[in-house]
């Protein structure tokens, strides 16, 4: 069995959360299931063209999945944070997402100028963090080598939104 229809069979769909009308979708039970995890983690880290060096995580399932994906590809790792959680010289962007506004920083001191990053996160809904992240990696002196995605939520806009750069999803859904 391929591994989006494993990650369609054991995701769980919960209305109302975190706020009424969010249809949230979460892939918690995905990201159990050992099987799974490691076909998601090798999808995610191959097929980026030119390479990537640094695999970034947005906090904080993004996290989960970079640092595996880091591990298994032998790359730098370099976390995208939600605010006020890094130390020093942060660079900030602001962002609109599904159910608010938040805002995420990096510190670039830990990104080597020059890099090609591969960012993932689990879901992409409107595509505001991932846009964010990407705006930060190039503040940073760097380059968005990709976008790794396991779960797009169709119609909410986020591929159009990132459409400047490879996006790379395991599944799309309505
Ligand atoms: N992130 C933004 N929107 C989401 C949703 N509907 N489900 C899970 N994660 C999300």
């Amino acid at each position: 069995m391929n591994v989006s229809t494993r990650v369609l069979e054991l995701s769980e769909t919960i209305p109302d959360f975190p706020k009424p009308g969010i249809v949230f979708r979460d892939l918690t039970p995905a990201f159990a299931d050992p099987e799974t995890f490691r076909a998601i983690v090798d999808e995610l880290g191959a097929d980026v063209t030119g390479g990537f060096d640094v695999v970034a995580g947005i906090e904080a399932r993004g996290f989960l999945l970079a640092s595996a994906i880091a591990y298994a590809t032998r790359t730098r790792l370099f976390p995208i944070r939600k605010q006020g959680k890094l130390p020093g010289d942060v660079l900030s962007e602001d962002y609109a997402l599904e159910y608010g506004a938040a805002s995420l920083e990096v510190n670039p001191s830990n990104l080597p100028q020059g890099s090609r990053v591969l960012i993932v996160d689990d879901v992409l809904a409107t595509g505001g963090s991932c846009r964010a992240a990407a705006r930060l990696v190039e503040r940073s002196g760097s380059t968005v080598a990709g976008i790794g995605i396991v779960l797009a939520l169709d119609g909410l806009g986020g591929v159009d939104a990132l459409r400047d750069y490879d996006v790379s999803v395991l599944l799309t859904e309505p």
